[in-house]
């Protein structure tokens, strides 16, 4: 019997459970001090209206006869991807609904996709990045070649002469760094894989943040991406969705690699190791995409987005270099004093009681750098400035 000794390559534990474990420790030991939480990107803001009633009818049709669902198509119903297609078409996308798959969350497809890949692929991973890319290629033992992104290149890195890969991972708007890449970045991407028979996996979670309509929201607004991307979205960071689970990826039934679909191969990967998504789930997901409910989800964006702007503007009074929040939740910024990650992430508890996230947990370019996050309350987000102003105003 022989284990997969790739798991000793990585590191002990995933960023957010060990960001998690050192808050608890902090807890522990200062029970009468308030913690705020600005570290992992997880909403605070209720399920919208539309979603919640779609979620109680549902539910309660599954306690009738007639309205019962046992086992749904693993792909999804037809209703929720129907409801996805149309809501690529207000982007100008056209999606055929049998190329979109629902699931669980963009997290999990991330790292299930990689199952169409032989292991001695070589994936091009932006350093820092969110660490679901690292870590599921590193367990799987796959080669990674990093791509900088550094403060010279707006934390978006590009595709460079010589450079050679299989695999691309693009996220945009940015996790960590809040950044957001281009239609000609993009295009730039979209032609160096065809021209490398490479495939985009492109994690666009955080679309909805976005208000300037000259950037893009999906990659498939790029021409030639339907022949070279799949798009991880999900219902998380749209629509609050992080307890519910659901999420969907869409792969072109024009993306062929060996003469074989990955659209095919991918069916038949779900069809054998997924269940599907709870059909009250994918109710409630349809009706956040109806105008109702996506009305009342922009909502909680623009509470979050307001966030986002008080951190970034007490950073600017504080003198503290930063990036991100405009279209993202998410600030990236530089630890004052030239602090490392870790060492920042202490002080901040330490002295403020904020818990914000290591830069260096998302690659080693993060070193030096700082994330927070605006999917907080406006109350505990104002009451973490006040706090981060005293400490380092
Ligand atoms: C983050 O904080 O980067 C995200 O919440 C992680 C996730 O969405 O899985």
């Amino acid at each position: 019997m022989k284990l997969n000794h790739h798991f000793e390559e990585i590191s002990e534990s995933y960023l957010f459970a060990e960001v998690s474990r050192r808050v608890q420790s902090y807890r522990k030991s200062h029970p009468d001090h308030e913690v705020i939480s600005l570290g992992i990107g997880d909403v605070t803001r209720p399920l919208c209206t539309a979603a919640t009633q779609a979620l109680v009818k549902a539910s309660q049709e599954q306690g009738t006869q007639e309205g019962f669902h046992g086992y749904g198509p693993e792909q999804g119903y037809p209703f929720l991807r129907e409801a996805v297609q149309s809501y690529y078409g207000t982007m100008g996308v056209q999606v055929e609904a049998e190329d979109i798959f629902i699931s669980d969350g963009a997290k999990s497809d991330l790292g299930n996709f990689l199952d169409l890949f032989d292991r001695e692929n070589t994936v091009l991973i932006p350093d820092p990045v969110y660490p679901v890319y690292r870590d599921t290629n590193q367990m799987a033992g796959r080669p990674i070649r990093y791509l900088n992104a550094v403060r010279e290149n707006g934390f978006l890195p590009m595709p460079e002469e010589g450079m050679e890969g299989d695999i691309i991972y693009l996220c945009s708007p940015n996790n960590p760094a809040g950044v957001v890449y281009t239609r000609e970045q993009l295009q730039k991407w979209v032609d160096f894989a065809l021209e490398h028979e490479a495939i985009i996996f492109f994690d666009a979670a955080y679309e909805g943040f976005i208000r300037d309509s000259s950037l893009p929201r999906s990659i498939f607004t790029i021409p030639g991406a339907e022949k070279c991307a799949v798009e991880f979205c999900s219902f998380s960071k749209l629509a609050g969705f992080t307890g519910l689970r659901c999420g969907y990826t869409v792969v072109p039934h024009t993306l062929v690699r060996e003469g074989m679909s990955l659209r095919k191969m991918w069916l038949r990967r779900q069809t054998t190791k997924f269940n599907g998504v709870p059909y009250p789930v994918q109710r409630a997901a349809a009706a956040v995409l109806t105008p109702e409910g996506l009305a009342q989800c922009r909502e909680s964006i623009e509470v979050y987005r307001q966030n986002a702007a008080l951190i970034s503007q007490t950073l600017k009074e504080c003198g503290v270099w930063h990036t991100g929040g405009a279209h993202s939740p998410y600030i990236w910024l530089e630890c004052p004093g030239k602090m490392d990650s870790w060492e920042f992430f202490d002080t901040l508890l330490e002295k403020a009681d904020v818990v914000g996230t290591p830069g260096s947990g998302f690659g080693k370019n993060g070193e030096g750098y700082f994330r927070l996050t605006g999917f907080g309350t406006p109350e505990n987000t104002q009451k973490a400035m006040e706090r981060f102003r005293k400490v380092f105003g």
